[in-house]
């Protein structure tokens, strides 16, 4: 069973590797730093792709690891998902690998980003994370961050964002169904997305089993589905934490692709 409490030790370590059993060189990677939106995303594409498939199954929780697996749930991934021929698509928090072939990747500003790791660490696994200046300052913190995204810069084929999936999420989802050539009518994807909703999405949740929160070994009293807002770090970064944060992009080589996010 994987250990997700060392997995938040190691992360981004080089010491396993984490693909399917069964390899395939068609699989779409979802590809996030932790906490960006890979959960919407899915459940998003999930009900995208149960619709347009005709499938008898509900996109919630339970179900997530049958629809687009996440990589460290499980590396058994059947060798077809039953979407017809739409590729596999596996979530992942690794830095880019060559054997990701094709992927998508979801930014999130980083600062917010952070504030959402904290809690999530905090709250939904009870960790001793310390004060948040010291966390984003720690190795799961905002250098982090960076080695991620330095990674994955032009290694991606498709890039979308979190705040552009807030502001216009069916032009930011469209990109990624291009990409799968999949021609999904815009009132069905419209209803994929409405599903997905902050709100619907938390009462998914608290309809769901504790399996899920169990096999992530999250705090059963935690919302996953916690606050869903841009611009939260306004309340939690401190004028030095901002300083730090600024000099951490800038020494990351990461000033032009953080500007051209705004998340400068
Ligand atoms: P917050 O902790 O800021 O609320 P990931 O799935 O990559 O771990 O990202 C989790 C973050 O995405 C959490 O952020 C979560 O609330 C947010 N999220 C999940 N579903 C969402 C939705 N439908 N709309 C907006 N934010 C959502």
């Amino acid at each position: 069973m994987f250990n997700f409490n060392n997995f938040f030790k190691k992360i981004f370590s080089a010491d396993k590797v984490y693909l399917p059993h069964k390899y395939r060189s068609d699989d779409v990677w979802l590809a996030s730093f932790p906490k960006s939106g890979n959960t919407w995303v899915s459940f998003i594409l999930g009900n995208a792709l149960i619709d347009y498939f005709e499938k008898e199954i509900e996109m919630n929780f339970d179900n997530l690891q049958k629809i687009i697996p996440d990589i460290y749930v499980s590396q058994d991934i059947p060798e077809k998902l039953g979407f017809g021929n739409t590729p596999r698509i596996i979530k992942t928090h690794e830095l880019y690998r060559s054997e990701y072939k094709k992927s998508i990747y979801i930014i999130r500003d980083p600062k917010d980003t952070m504030i959402s790791y904290y809690y999530y660490l905090k709250e939904g696994h009870n960790q001793k994370v310390g004060a948040f200046s010291d966390f984003i300052r720690s190795d799961r913190g905002i250098n982090s961050w960076c080695k991620h995204a330095k990674s994955w810069i032009n290694k991606y084929d498709v890039i979308i964002s979190y705040e552009n999936l807030k502001q216009d999420p069916r032009a930011e989802i469209k990109k990624i169904l291009n990409f799968l050539s999949l021609d999904i009518p815009d009132e069905r994807l419209n209803e994929a997305i409405k599903k997905s909703s902050f709100d619907n999405m938390r009462q998914i949740e608290k309809n769901s089993s504790l399996k899920w929160k169990k096999e992530h070994k999250m705090d059963k009293n935690f919302y996953f589905i916690r606050k869903g807002e841009v611009r939260q770090w306004q309340a939690g970064f401190s004028k030095e934490d901002l300083f730090f944060y600024e000099r951490q992009i800038a020494a990351g080589g990461l000033e032009y692709f953080a500007k051209k996010y705004n998340y400068l």
